[in-house]
């Protein structure tokens, strides 16, 4: 039946077997994706970029694991992202600043959730 032309398998190049095994497997993967908390979001990535790209000149990630830091909750964290990114002029709005404390705290504070603002 594998042959005939009106159940040709969706998916080029793999039998009408393969496909039925193939689909389920991977329509179960993509729901554990969607499911999955993820870990690093799409804004601590950018965060991330952001981060290494303008803030690393200065402080490697020690400065934020030292056992007296300065930001000891998100506020504090913001207010340095604040204070650093005015520093440095780089006009960041709240988008960025938001996606760079956002990376900080998921990489090193863990203060619990970052709420968009
Ligand atoms: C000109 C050098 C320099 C640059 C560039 C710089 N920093 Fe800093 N940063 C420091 C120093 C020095 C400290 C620690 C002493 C202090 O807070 O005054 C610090 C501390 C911090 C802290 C607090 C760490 C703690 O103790 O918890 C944060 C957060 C921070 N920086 C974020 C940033 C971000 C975000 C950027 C980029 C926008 C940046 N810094 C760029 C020098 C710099």
């Amino acid at each position: 039946m594998s042959h005939s032309h009106q159940s040709d398998p969706l998916l080029p190049g793999i039998s009408m077997m393969q496909e039925r095994l193939l689909v389920p497997i991977l329509v179960t993967l993509l729901g554990v994706v969607l499911l999955t908390p993820r870990v690093a979001s799409a804004d601590a990535r950018r965060g991330q970029l952001l981060y290494e790209n303008h803030c690393t000149a200065c402080h490697e990630s020690v400065v934020h694991v030292r056992e007296d830091r300065k930001a000891t909750s998100l506020a504090g964290i913001r207010k340095q992202v604040v204070r650093w990114s005015s520093e440095l002029e780089l006009e960041w709005g709240p988008e960025e600043i938001g996606s760079v404390v956002e990376f900080l705290n998921t990489r090193y504070y863990g203060f619990g959730k970052v709420r968009k603002q």
